[in-house]
Formats: structure tokens, C-alpha cells, sequence
């Protein structure tokens, strides 16, 4: 009798463990980032002037100018924002300029109904030669834990370039951040050269990105530096790899900026883009799946900047629930037609690549089989558009963008 309690007793506190992990295994990482992650991030407009101040200045501004509300939900400090390591190792945030630590800062964002993302990177140092993470990866995921942070940006500068040895150190961030007792979004930033979309899952990551730093121009056409088109068009294919919980992300978006982004801009070559472009490469962005991640100064955008990235029909693609990154289904001389599966039909982008105002034509029915009754929306104007063949002229490197709305 005796044993048979002893027995049973072993039984339910097996069961119970069992539970246990099973929780642990559906922990709420895995429900992070269903849709692409939207948010703001300090790189390339502040570099090395990340602080409490400016990130506090930078919640308030989201608020006011209705970003939140659109959805941009992420504050993330970029590069620079570490002291160093105490005695006992825990990383500790640049006293000078987060004099209050970084629990207060994430405090004042979650009390703005937003979240806070912070940086690190997979080796001794980081980009810009402040202390890395490598070896102390379950340390510092629960120091991030502990202050509230809700988003890592994973880099890999000063890391071996070999691809098993990228794999095993995301993975030990993405297993450190699991155990870490806090949802935190993981983002790989790898810089796509070693195929991430390929293993990047796996490592726990929620996104990874596809490509090297984008320049705040329309092309580069310099073999190093890449500019908006390049990027676009080296996503082709990528769209297999993308889904609800994992996101392809082709860098941050390079709207605002006018060329007055640091590394963005690293000479006058790369001044910015024309208002068009800018529109273009957001509803590119969004065409893609794409995590929006803004990194213009939020606090004095102009009203054209403000809408454009608030603009509810394009975040709406963005963020659909089904989760598929669109396609190109056609091409013409000129023009890039583009599709996106949406959970309730199907949002079409026909994209000028030209220097020149080029005309469309576009047939829903013979060019993109949209064989049911649809209502059609145009994406600038969020008014009803033709359901028939549709004809027009875009401007150079301008697109239009059409949701067809199944009935
Ligand atoms: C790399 C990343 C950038 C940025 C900088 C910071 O270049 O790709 O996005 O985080 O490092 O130093």
C-alpha cells in the first residue's frame, strides 16, 4: 500500500512536470510577431545619441502623431546604448546618458502602451565596439527580462563568417531569451549572407534580415552599398520563406530621412529620395510582408511623411492575417506588377521602375485571375476603384497599389 502511494505520488508529480514543459513549450514566444513587427528604431538618424531623454521624446511623439495607433508598437534602441559589464558581469546601460537605468525607460514606454526593443550582438563586441553578448547569453537575456525589454536586435558583427557557427549562436540568444520567463521578439541580423531564412526559425528568430544596411537612396549603384531598388530586387524568391511568426526583413524603412540619417547617408551621393520614392518603397515594404521599422525623427516628421506611414489601407496589406509576402506575377518593359494573398482577396502593386512616366493597363481577370466579385480599393486614396480593366499613367518610380476585397 505504502508503495503503491509512493508509486502514485511519482506518477502525479511526473504528470505535473509534464505540464509543466508542455507550457514551456507553447510559451507565448511562439504567438510573437504573427504579423511583421512595426516600430521605430534610433540607427540610422542617432547613432551614438541614443538616451533616456530622446527615447522618452521619441514615445511621446508617437503617440501624439498617431503612429502607436497605427501600429508601430516597437521603440528600439539601436547600437550604442551599452556601459559596459559590473563585477558581476550583468551588462549595464551608458551611465551618462540613461542616468536612470533602462527599467525606467522600458516603464515610461510600456506606460505609453508601447514596448521596448534593445540591440546586442553575437560576439565580444558589437558594431560600433560596445560590449557584445557572446558568452553571456543567458545572463543578459535575463537582464533584458528583468528591465522589461520586449524586442532584441541580434547582430553579428566581429563574428566568424562561416554559417554553422552563425546558427549556434542565434540559437544559444533564441534558447537564452526563451528561457528568459519574458515574450521577446528575436531579431537575427545577419545581413542575409548566410541564407538566414533558411535556419533563422529554428534559432528562435521572429525575423531576420535579408540584406546589408539600405542607403537613404533610391538605387546606389555602388557594388557595396545598397540602395532601395537594389534591396527590393534581391527579395525575389524570399516570399516561400516568409509566414505568421517568421519575417524576411529587408532593413529599416528609409522614409523621412531626406539624407539626414548618419550611416544612411554616408556621403552626398545617398541625399535622400524624392517624396515618390519614398511612397514606393513603403508600399514595396508592405507589398513584401516586410517588419515596418521606421527611423526617422518622429518628433518634427512633415505632415506627408506622417500620413504616408500612417496610411491605414498599406499598414492593413502589411499586416494581413494571413501572412504570405507578395510576389512579381508580371513584368512589362517598365513597369513590375506585383501580388499579395491577402485573407480576404488579393492587393495588387503595379510599380514604374523607369525614369519616365510609363502607362499601365491592367485586366484583373486575364492578368492576375481575380475571377470573383470583388470591391477594389486604391491604397492612396482608400476610395472604391474600377473593378473592370484598369488603365493609367505612374510618374517615374511611382506604383498603384489595388485591394481587391472578395464579397
Ligand atoms: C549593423 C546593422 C545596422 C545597425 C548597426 C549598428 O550595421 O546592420 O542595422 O544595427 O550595425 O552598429
Amino acid at each position: 500500500m505504502k508503495n503503491l502511494k509512493k508509486w502514485m505520488c511519482a506518477a502525479v508529480l511526473l504528470l505535473a512536470a509534464g505540464a509543466v514543459q508542455a507550457q514551456r513549450e507553447a510559451t507565448p514566444l511562439d504567438t510573437l510577431a504573427l504579423t511583421p513587427p512595426m516600430g521605430w528604431n534610433s540607427w540610422n538618424q542617432f547613432e551614438w545619441e541614443v538616451s533616456d531623454s530622446l527615447i522618452r521624446e521619441i514615445a511621446d511623439a508617437m503617440v501624439a502623431t498617431g503612429m502607436r495607433d497605427a501600429g508601430y508598437r516597437y521603440i528600439i534602441i539601436d547600437d550604442y546604448w551599452v556601459g559596459g559589464r559590473d563585477t558581476r558581469n550583468r551588462l549595464y546601460p551608458d551611465p551618462v546618458r540613461f542616468p536612470n537605468g533602462m527599467k525606467a525607460v522600458a516603464d515610461y514606454v510600456h506606460a505609453k502602451g508601447m514596448k521596448l526593443g534593445i540591440y546586442s550582438d553575437a560576439a565580444e563586441l558589437t558594431c560600433a565596439g560596445v560590449t557584445g553578448s557572446l558568452g553571456f547569453e543567458e545572463l543578459d537575456a535575463k537582464t533584458f527580462a528583468k528591465w522589461g525589454i520586449d524586442y532584441l536586435k541580434y547582430d553579428y558583427c566581429h563574428a566568424p563568417s562561416d554559417r554553422t557557427t552563425a546558427f549556434t549562436r542565434y540559437k544559444k540568444m533564441g534558447d537564452a531569451l526563451r528561457a528568459s520567463g519574458r515574450p521577446i521578439v528575436f531579431a537575427i541580423c545577419e545581413w542575409g549572407g548566410r541564407s538566414p531564412w533558411l535556419w533563422g526559425k529554428a534559432a528562435g528568430g521572429h525575423l531576420w534580415r535579408t540584406t546589408y544596411d539600405s542607403r537613404d537612396t533610391w538605387y546606389s549603384g555602388d557594388a557595396n552599398l545598397v540602395g532601395i531598388l537594389d534591396i527590393f530586387d534581391s527579395q525575389e524568391g524570399l516570399e516561400r520563406y516568409a509566414g505568421p511568426g517568421g519575417w524576411n526583413d529587408p532593413d529599416l524603412l528609409m522614409v523621412g530621412l531626406y539624407g539626414k540619417g548618419k550611416s544612411s547617408s554616408p556621403d552626398k551621393r545617398f541625399a535622400g529620395c524624392t517624396d515618390e520614392e519614398y511612397k514606393s518603397h513603403f508600399a514595396l515594404w508592405c507589398m513584401l510582408a516586410a517588419p515596418l521599422i521606421v527611423n526617422n525623427d518622429v518628433r518634427s516628421m512633415s505632415e506627408f511623411t506622417r500620413q504616408l506611414l500612417t496610411n491605414p489601407h498599406l499598414i492593413a496589406i502589411d499586416q494581413d492575417s494571413l501572412g504570405r509576402q507578395g510576389y512579381t506575377f508580371m513584368r512589362s518593359d517598365h513597369l513590375q506588377y506585383l501580388r499579395k494573398e491577402l485573407s480576404n482577396g488579393v492587393a495588387i502593386c503595379i510599380f514604374n521602375r523607369s525614369d519616365e512616366p510609363q502607362s499601365f493597363t491592367l485586366d484583373p481577370v486575364r492578368d492576375a485571375d481575380i475571377l470573383y466579385p470583388a470591391e477594389v480599393v486604391s491604397a492612396w486614396s482608400g476610395k472604391r476603384a474600377k473593378k473592370g480593366v484598369v488603365r493609367g499613367v505612374l510618374p517615374p518610380h511611382g506604383c498603384e497599389v489595388l485591394i481587391y476585397r472578395r464579397k
